[in-house]
């Protein structure tokens, strides 16, 4: 198990309540569609956030994750199909091509890509609509400023710049904050949501000294939305 599938797994429980940016993302995503597709593809689609903001008839659903344990909170119907895959692995892509879907959509899932660029270039292929939502490295942007570090996510432009090879698509970048009580509990936050993909963000002393200097009472988020019709 990779440390960013084991993270999701061991917090899978209560990703549920804390999701509440990755449901403003889903929610996005949802209203961005112009029709009501019937036959979706859900990648990274954990416990189920996108199925249950759908408000029309679903025909065929296929959520797709690498964590058994999110797959397990997952809504169960008998027009979902819920399939343990990787998307990291180019058969999963063979595989998907093989059927006929209406829309393709994937939130807060692809920022953790070992390569996002053959990601983008498998799904274009598919020739699908699709609807992705990809945190960029301005999430955390005033922490990793305050420790010193380097985002680990790609920027925005160097995203935009890779789907743009493969795909004619739309693109938007939304930036949103959490607001938290305490620094403590933002610092949990991060752990826990997922947000930081099971990758060490920071490490002991930098972390105790953000936790004397941050200078807000919020957190940063930065997503950008590709659509392609
Ligand atoms: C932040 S959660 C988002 C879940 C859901 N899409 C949502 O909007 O709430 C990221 C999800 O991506 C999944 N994930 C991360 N890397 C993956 C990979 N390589 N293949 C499949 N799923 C992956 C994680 O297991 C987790 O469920």
């Amino acid at each position: 198990m990779s440390s960013a599938c084991h993270e999701f797994s061991r917090y899978a429980a209560e990703y549920g309540s804390r999701n509440v940016i990755q449901r403003l993302v889903a929610k996005k995503l949802i209203a961005s569609t112009p029709n009501q597709p019937k036959q979706i593809v859900d990648l990274g689609c954990g416990n189920g956030t996108l199925y249950s903001l759908i408000d029309w008839e679903v025909e065929h659903f296929v959520g797709i994750d690498f964590s058994a344990q999110m797959l397990e909170h997952h809504p169960l119907s008998p027009n979902v199909e819920l399939i343990l895959g990787d998307f990291n692995d180019p058969a999963l892509f063979e595989t998907l091509s093989a059927e006929c879907f209406e829309h393709i959509y994937s939130a807060s899932a692809l920022q953790w890509a070992d390569d996002l660029e053959s990601v983008l270039k498998s799904l274009a292929s598919l020739n699908t609509p699709i609807s992705l939502a990809i945190f960029t490295s301005g999430t955390f942007k005033t922490l990793h400023e305050c420790a010193g570090v380097t985002p680990l996510l790609r920027s925005s432009d160097e995203v935009i710049a890779m789907a743009e090879k493969y795909m004619d698509a739309r693109f938007e970048v939304l930036h949103t904050t959490l607001e938290f009580d305490s620094v403590r509990e933002m610092f949990r936050y991060i752990k826990r949501s997922g947000v930081s993909g099971g990758r060490r963000v920071l490490n002991y002393a930098q972390t105790k000294q953000l936790m004397e200097f941050y200078p807000l009472n919020y957190l940063e988020f930065e997503v950008l939305f590709i659509l392609k019709s």
